[in-house]
Order: C-alpha cells, then sequence, then structure tokens
C-alpha cells in the first residue's frame, strides 16, 4: 500500500466528487463523531475568506478553496502528526516537532494537493502559512490567515476581534500587522521561526 492509499484510506474514505465543497463536505461527515467542529469552521473560514478576497479585489475561488481545507489536516490525529508528516516526506521544523498542532497547515496543505487535487501553488500556500504567516507574506496568504482568525475554532468572541475589524477598514496590510504584532505578544507555546519572520519583516525591518 502506497502512502497516498494508507492516508486515503484512514482519513478521506469516502468516494470523491470533484466539487470541493461536495468532497469536504463528505470527508468531515465521515469524522463527526471526533470532528464536529471542522465542517461548520471550514465553511465559515472559506465563506469569510471570500469576503475577505472580495473586499481586497483578490480571486474569490481561490479564497474559499483556500478556507476550506485550511484545516483539513486537523483530522490527523495531534499525536500522530509528526509520524505522518515524515512519513509523507513533509519538511519538519524543530518548532513543530516541540508542537505538532503546528504541523496542521502542511498536513493540510499536502492533503489539498494530493487528495483534493489542489494544484494551485498560491492556494497552497495560504493554507501552509495560515497559522502564523511568514515574511512577505502575498495578499491571498493574509485573507486566509485573518479569515481563520476573525472566524475562529473556539466558543465565543475573539477577544481582538473588534480591533482586527478596525484594522480591515483601514488596509488589508494593517490587519496583517496588527495580527502578527498580536501573535507575537501573545503566550505561545513555542514561536514559529515563520512568526519571528513575519514579525521582523513587519516591524524590525531595519
Ligand atoms: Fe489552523
Ligand atoms: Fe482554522
Amino acid at each position: 500500500m502506497t502512502r497516498y492509499d494508507e492516508v486515503r484510506a484512514k482519513y478521506f474514505n469516502v468516494s470523491l466528487t470533484g466539487d470541493l465543497l461536495e468532497d469536504v463536505t463528505r470527508v468531515c461527515e465521515t469524522h463527526q463523531a471526533t470532528h464536529a467542529y471542522l465542517l461548520p469552521h471550514l465553511l465559515n473560514v472559506a465563506n469569510e475568506a471570500k469576503r475577505l478576497a472580495k473586499r481586497f479585489n483578490l480571486d474569490e475561488t481561490a479564497a474559499f478553496a483556500g478556507g476550506l481545507l485550511h484545516d483539513i489536516g486537523g483530522l490527523v490525529p495531534e499525536a500522530q502528526r509528526l509520524e505522518l508528516a515524515e512519513r509523507l516526506g513533509i519538511d519538519v521544523l524543530a518548532a513543530e516537532r516541540e508542537v505538532p498542532m503546528l504541523l496542521h497547515g502542511k498536513l493540510s496543505a499536502y492533503f489539498a494537493h494530493a487528495i483534493f487535487g489542489v494544484t494551485a501553488p498560491e492556494t497552497l500556500s495560504a493554507i501552509t502559512y495560515h497559522t502564523t504567516l511568514h515574511a512577505n507574506p502575498t495578499d491571498l496568504e493574509k485573507v486566509v490567515c485573518l479569515a481563520d482568525k476573525v472566524k475562529w475554532d473556539r466558543e465565543g468572541t475573539p477577544p481582538y476581534l473588534s480591533d482586527l475589524m478596525l484594522c480591515l477598514d483601514d488596509s488589508l496590510n494593517e490587519a496583517t500587522k496588527f495580527f502578527i504584532d498580536t501573535l507575537y505578544h501573545s503566550d505561545l507555546l513555542v514561536v514559529h521561526p515563520w512568526l519571528i519572520e513575519a514579525y521582523d519583516f513587519y516591524f524590525d525591518k531595519a
């Protein structure tokens, strides 16, 4: 059995239609018992990403696809993420080894390509970098990342939401800077090197 077959059988054991929304829905429904939160979150983020893309004149279809798949790697239990990423040949950084939750963006991008047939590099990178962004992010990366922060996967309203919305009224870039600053100064288990790069890019360029 190839690694693809193994992953397909374990996490994506449904017939796929080629329609992304239908396929993500089908997959999530088979994981309802353990991941009931996932489909509503993916739909919320996809729709928010599409709204932001429209607002900032970006590719709405790519933004929707990025949002729809950004956390699909979350189907892999945290305890198995490191081993699976290594078996799939995904480059694992030290911070991700320490906190395997941080691997879900890379796993999501892998599945987006291998399982759901997404080939557009800009969509795949928006999925990969959605947790922390990185230095000099693209506008599509910003939109998928910020949509995820507007429509977070926890209960209640994010404490930063009103400030983030005000920054979005200003510009996509101001909102991105606000997010990076807030995340960088929050209580993190480990600071991912991409977040350090992003922070340096926006605040410490000199
Ligand atoms: Fe995520
Ligand atoms: Fe998310």
